[in-house]
């Protein structure tokens, strides 16, 4: 008796282990899609970007001008910059991101 284990209810639990793993899985792949279109925190995120970016970026030389630079090329600029203009990682991801939304 102690060996044949309920089936039905191994299942049930195996079926919402996945349920609960396709859920976890499907919403941390949703900020990456929601960044390709739009929604409020990105118009929001990207707002900010440009304000930071309009503020800080034409302090030591003219404001760039986004389209001049492939999103490629901007990885590493900013990678420069953002320290230039004494940027947190928040704000660095903020200003990359407007940057590059120009250019679309
Ligand atoms: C503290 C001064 C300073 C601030 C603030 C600053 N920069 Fe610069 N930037 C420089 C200097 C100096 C150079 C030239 C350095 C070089 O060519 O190595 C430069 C060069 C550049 C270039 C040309 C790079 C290239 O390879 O052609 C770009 C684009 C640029 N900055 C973008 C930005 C952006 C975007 C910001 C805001 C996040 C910013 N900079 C903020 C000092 C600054």
């Amino acid at each position: 008796m102690k060996l044949k284990k309920p089936k039905p209810t191994n299942l049930r639990f195996l079926f919402l282990i996945g349920a609960i793993a396709a859920v976890a899985f499907t919403s941390s792949c949703t900020p990456k899609t929601a960044v390709a279109g739009t929604n409020m925190i990105t118009a929001e995120h990207l707002a900010q970007g440009k304000v930071i970016f309009d503020n800080t970026c034409g302090k030591c030389h003219d404001l760039p001008n986004p389209t001049d630079h492939n999103a490629q090329d901007w990885v590493g600029i900013m990678n420069a910059m953002a320290p230039q203009a004494k940027l947190n990682e928040k704000q660095h991801e903020m200003v990359y991101n407007y940057i590059v939304s120009v250019k679309k």
